[in-house]
């Protein structure tokens, strides 16, 4: 059988090639070309000629005022999962496609395994196509959930890497809900591109959503992430699907953030918190608890009153800053953003006098927490400081966990972030009136001086 056509298009300047080509012909771009079906055309004509005679043919649409547009209220399908179901925005939609994205081992398999599980006890038709783990695998980890999830070993899987396959056995089960574990291992027989090439990725996703859409399926597609958020990955398909959910954490640590960086049908400002267990992944709802009672308060340690989504989160920030062999030294950051930790520590020596040097600095959130808001600078800057002065912080003349927020301008003042009150709220539940945050210290200097006594107290 003959392969169907193909062409290979630059995804800067579209020009088309037969060939692959590391540079692009036409804007000479380096690894921009992506394979693609050729376009057909309907009469079997190529080109200017057949693309007017198409055009001659199609009839025009007929727009709709907004306040005709018909809108019924789909229900949504519950997956049991509290935090999940939050960050979709109130359960799936049917016909909607959701990403998944993730490094590998974060436990996006178990997520969909255990909503699956939810939704086939709920009398739902489900369907799990893997083209990563054969079907005894998938009923071991299954085996493995059954305690939380009444119905895991009622889910019917498909071990599947075939797109062909795939779609003809969605159209013969016809599901109301499928997962797609990954996208990158599934292979479009007309594309010669190997699975996970931004081609193949883009294919497979696209043929997916059409059925989603006309069988009204809700498809969770897995996606693997790698480090940099890139590589052939879920990012090329993040203007097709519906919704976009993030798994991230350390894969080592137990905790894991669930969040919505896309929704059509819902908020993105929410996220979830979850714990990995012998028994799947448990919802943890009382986070910021757990946070604060492990912080350290020691010299170099901070409670960050951040915003998790809608929710205020308590987490601790370790800063280390310690004597360096190496030039330049080294500037670590876990669970922040890494740009951030150079700009805290220019402004703590050009407006606060307290300068890191030419130490190795080493800055982490405890608990595999990743936190991406401008609010964590002043977490940030009071860690270093006290960690560069041996102090532990303290409010009102006693060593305790002290809890901020802020960000930090290039001037040296606090800005104030969203969400004060809730944050201050947060951080008194558990006990942590004195919160250093830009109402109370407009500037770092003044911050400092409030939680940071000026000398170590052994050589006071
Ligand atoms: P997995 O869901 O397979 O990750 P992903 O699909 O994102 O690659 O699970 C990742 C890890 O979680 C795996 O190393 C084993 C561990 N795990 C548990 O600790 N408890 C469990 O109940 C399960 C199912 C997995
Ligand atoms: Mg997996």
């Amino acid at each position: 059988m003959a392969r169907p056509a193909t062409v290979h298009v630059c995804s800067d300047c579209g020009h088309s090639s037969a060939r692959w080509h590391g540079r692009c012909p036409g804007c000479e771009a380096w690894n921009t070309l992506v394979e693609e079906r050729a376009p057909t055309v309907p009469g079997g004509g190529r080109g200017r000629a057949g693309a007017a005679a198409a055009t001659s043919a199609v009839r025009a649409g007929r727009p709709i005022r907004l306040a005709d547009v018909s809108t019924e209220r789909v229900p949504r399908m519950l997956t049991a999962i509290g935090e999940l179901d939050r960050v979709l925005g109130g359960g799936l939609v049917p016909g909607s496609l959701v990403l998944l994205g993730g490094s590998p081992g974060i436990g996006k398999s178990t997520l969909t395994n255990m909503a699956l599980g939810n939704l086939a006890a709920a009398g739902r038709r489900t369907l799990y196509v893997s083209g990563e783990e054969s079907a005894a695998q998938i009923r071991l980890r299954a085996e493995r959930l059954i305690a939380a999830t009444a119905g895991a070993l009622d889910v019917p899987v498909l071990a599947e890497t075939d797109l062909d396959t795939i779609l003809a056995t969605l159209r013969a089960e016809r599901p109301e809900v499928c997962v797609i574990d990954s996208v990158q291992t599934m292979h479009a027989s007309d594309l010669t591109g190997a699975p996970g090439s931004v081609g193949q990725v883009r294919e497979v996703a696209g043929r997916i959503m059409q059925i989603a859409k006309s069988d009204g399926i809700a498809v969770l597609l897995v996606g693997h992430v790698t480090k940099e958020g890139a590589l052939a990955g879920p990012r090329v398909l993040e203007h097709l699907v519906d919704c976009v959910l993030q798994f991230e954490g350390e894969r080592e640590r137990t905790y894991r953030t669930l969040r919505a960086l896309k929704n059509r049908f819902g908020s993105t400002n929410e996220a979830g918190v979850f714990e990995m267990r012998s028994g799947g992944l448990v919802e943890v709802l009382d986070a910021s608890a757990r946070f604060v009672a492990e912080a350290t308060g020691k010299p170099g340690s901070v409670v960050l009153a951040a915003m998790e989504g809608s929710r205020p989160l308590l987490v601790e920030v370790q800063a280390l800053v310690s004597p360096s062999e190496l030039v330049p030294p080294r500037r670590v950051v876990t669970g922040l953003d890494r740009n951030r930790l150079a700009l805290v520590l220019a402004v703590l020596g050009r407006h606060a006098g307290v300068g890191a040097g030419n130490a190795d600095v080493f800055v982490n959130v405890v608990g595999g927490v990743r936190v991406d808001e401008p609010g964590a600078d002043l977490a940030v800057a009071l860690a270093v400081a006290s960690a560069v002065r041996g102090v532990p912080l303290q409010t009102g003349g006693r060593t305790a966990p002290v809890a901020c927020f802020g960000e930090l301008g290039l001037t040296g003042e606090l800005r104030s972030v969203g969400h004060a009150d809730r944050r201050r709220t947060e951080a008194a539940k558990f006990g942590l009136r004195d919160v250093v945050c830009p109402e109370s210290a407009p500037t770092l200097r003044q911050a400092l001086r409030a939680v940071l006594p000026a000398r170590a107290p052994q050589a006071a």
